[in-house]
């Protein structure tokens, strides 16, 4: 897989203009989207990890095999107490999930040592309204044992059941340990050879 870092945007209007599909990671701030997305991509470099919550601020675009995007986008939840919970999702992601056509997946990632969190709760319900079409990660499993990532993702399966009546494709991965990457490269490739069909 051959990815370079095409540009990073503020706005929808500034983001590459060719049409190509595109695939993009959110979640809260420090849930680990940079580090995935360098998993994904082979590459520690790409995209800059940090200790410090909210190191992304814009979307950044990295280009795969001439053929689809990966997109960075900001993490969400990382702003002072006193806003509301809505207000967390800064108008970048907001502007950016309304607008961009080209959008073809959105993962969302969860670290799966948390119980399931009302911002990310919030994030879904807000996709749903907007007809966004979305997966979860569950990021992290090296920081927890088997039994426990299982009861995290089955808590979170039951948290969605009580608004939705389907789940949306939902993957476990390991930045650290490189796990689980495949899967998510496999059902990428997978869409995009059903919008290739005409
Ligand atoms: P922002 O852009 O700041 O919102 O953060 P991000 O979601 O891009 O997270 P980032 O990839 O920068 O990772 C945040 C922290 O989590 C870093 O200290 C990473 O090393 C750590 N981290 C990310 N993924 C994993 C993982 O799979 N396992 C472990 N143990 N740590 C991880
Ligand atoms: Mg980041």
């Amino acid at each position: 897989m051959l990815v370079s870092y095409v540009k990073s945007s503020e706005y929808p209007s500034q983001c590459p203009s060719d049409g190509l599909p595109e695939y993009a990671f959110t979640g809260r701030s420090n849930v680990g989207k940079s580090s995935l997305i360098n998993m994904l991509a082979g590459n520690r470099k790409l995209s800059k990890v940090s200790g410090t919550p909210g190191k992304t601020r814009l979307i950044n675009h990295f280009l795969v095999d001439s053929s689809w995007y990966m997109v960075d986008l900001p993490g969400y939840g990382f702003a002072k107490a006193s806003k509301s919970v809505r207000q967390q999702f800064s108008n970048v992601i907001t502007r950016y999930i309304s607008e961009r056509e080209s959008l073809t997946l959105l993962f969302v990632l969860i670290d799966i040592r948390l119980e399931p969190q009302s911002i990310d709760l919030a994030f879904i319900r807000q996709l749903g309204e907007r007809g966004v079409p979305f997966a979860l990660v569950f990021t992290k499993a090296d920081k927890a044992p088997g039994a426990k990532q299982r009861a995290s993702v089955e808590r979170f399966r039951r948290a969605l059941l009580s608004t939705w009546e389907e789940l949306p494709p939902i993957f476990v991965t390991s930045s650290e340990k490189k796990a689980g990457g495949e899967e998510i490269i496999a059902y990428i490739e997978h869409i995009n050879k059903s919008l290739q069909k005409p």
